[in-house]
């Protein structure tokens, strides 16, 4: 068949992946507050889909300080552990593997999801004018302006350093098979690395080695507290979502992935920059990133089946990430072997409420019944 080498497996440090269909990581903002803890719909939601090589969670705060979204979990206290870990077990349970994707949203936050309704932290004080989502009072989502930052002082860039740490051994705890440091989409860390957010005048900031310190200091981080077999990344070269733009050249790109690749970690994910309207990358760039990093690399990104084949096939990547369709077809990975229809995503549910666009998506053997 057309899509076969999609399901060929596929080694991510310690683990074999059973596929190279990847869920990626979709914000659902329905963890009960206060406490930002999953829900048992969150280990049916989650399980539904163990038929993916790897379950990538819902971007994760690594420290209520880390808040952005009203209903975005955390993992961080005891009780989110005990939450996640009956996620684990019901993916596991049906054969499945799972990283979570830990965060700090940076200046994509608001005060009023913040302790103490403090201002958020960026590099700088540099206002994007982004949004973010938080709670109405029935529980739906609704979009606000986020709260202009303010820069964190060097305390607080150690501080997130050691949240990283202690989120990644809870994960471990959790039983998850690996954490995903959420590198990409103008998020905290990829504020720093974007002159376009950093104009700190500090060892964080000016240079490109300063703008990756952080990031890099982050992963140094999270693989002492586990190891590098069960560390993966997540970044968005040349991508503009959040309103920050990354305006570092294909060339720094290139070297960002170079440093990152020194760390040994399990993957690298890149978030392409067309599904959010930017330009997608030329084949020379592919081929660049290929060329700097030795473990397995994702792509997510606007993927059909066909481009997925299309560039493993290249050897640009080794896995594709699929969203929105994941969103929509528990069964994605079976669907696409039989290159079966797919169901519609309903956007109007994807953020915030109950079982409604959540779990009750059917798969082909429900439809067929
Ligand atoms: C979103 O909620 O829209 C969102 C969250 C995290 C991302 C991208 C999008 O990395």
């Amino acid at each position: 068949m057309a899509n076969d080498i999609l399901f060929e497996p596929v080694t991510m440090g310690a683990h074999t992946l059973k596929n190279r269909i990847i869920m990626a990581p979709l914000t659902r903002l329905r963890a009960v507050e206060p406490g930002d803890v999953p829900t048992i719909l969150a280990a049916e939601y989650y399980s539904q889909r163990a038929g993916a090589g790897l379950v990538i969670t819902e971007a994760t705060q690594v420290s209520f300080d880390a808040k952005g979204y009203a209903g975005a979990p955390g993992l961080h206290t005891d009780d989110q552990v005990t939450a996640w870990k009956v996620v684990t077990d019901a993916v596991h349970a049906k054969g499945g593997k799972i990283v979570v994707q830990l965060w700090h949203t940076g200046l994509v936050s608001h005060k009023s999801v913040r302790p103490n309704s403090e201002t958020p932290i960026s590099a700088s004080d540099v206002e994007v004018g982004v949004r973010t989502t938080l709670r109405d009072s029935d529980g739906g989502a609704i979009r606000v302006d986020a709260t202009p930052p303010r820069p964190a002082t060097i305390q607080e860039i150690h501080q997130v350093v050691a949240d990283f740490a202690h989120a990644t051994k809870c994960a471990r705890e959790a039983g998850f098979d690996g954490v995903e440091i959420h590198g990409a989409h103008g998020y905290l860390l990829h504020q720093f690395w974007t002159p376009h957010t950093n104009n700190r005048d500090d060892k964080y900031g000016g240079s490109k080695e300063n703008r990756a310190r952080f990031m890099l200091e982050v992963i140094d981080a999270c693989v002492d507290a586990w190891d590098a077999d069960h560390v993966g990344i997540r970044i968005s070269p040349l991508g503009t979502f959040n309103e920050v733009e990354d305006r570092n050249s294909e060339a720094e790109s290139v070297w960002l992935i170079e440093q990152i690749n020194k760390h040994g970690l399990m993957y690298l994910h890149l978030s392409e920059p067309d599904w959010a309207g930017g330009e997608p990358y030329s084949d020379e760039f592919r081929q660049q990133i290929r060329d700097a990093f030795d473990n397995l690399i994702i792509a997510a990104g606007g993927y059909t089946a066909e481009k997925a084949v299309k560039n493993v096939e290249a050897g640009y990547i080794d896995a594709a990430a699929f969203g929105r369709d994941y969103i929509a077809n528990p069964d994605l990975a079976e669907r696409l072997r039989e290159d079966a229809p797919l169901n519609e995503p309903r956007s109007e549910l994807f953020y915030g409420g109950g079982v409604e666009g959540y779990t009750d998506y059917p798969t082909l053997k429900k439809v067929a019944s």
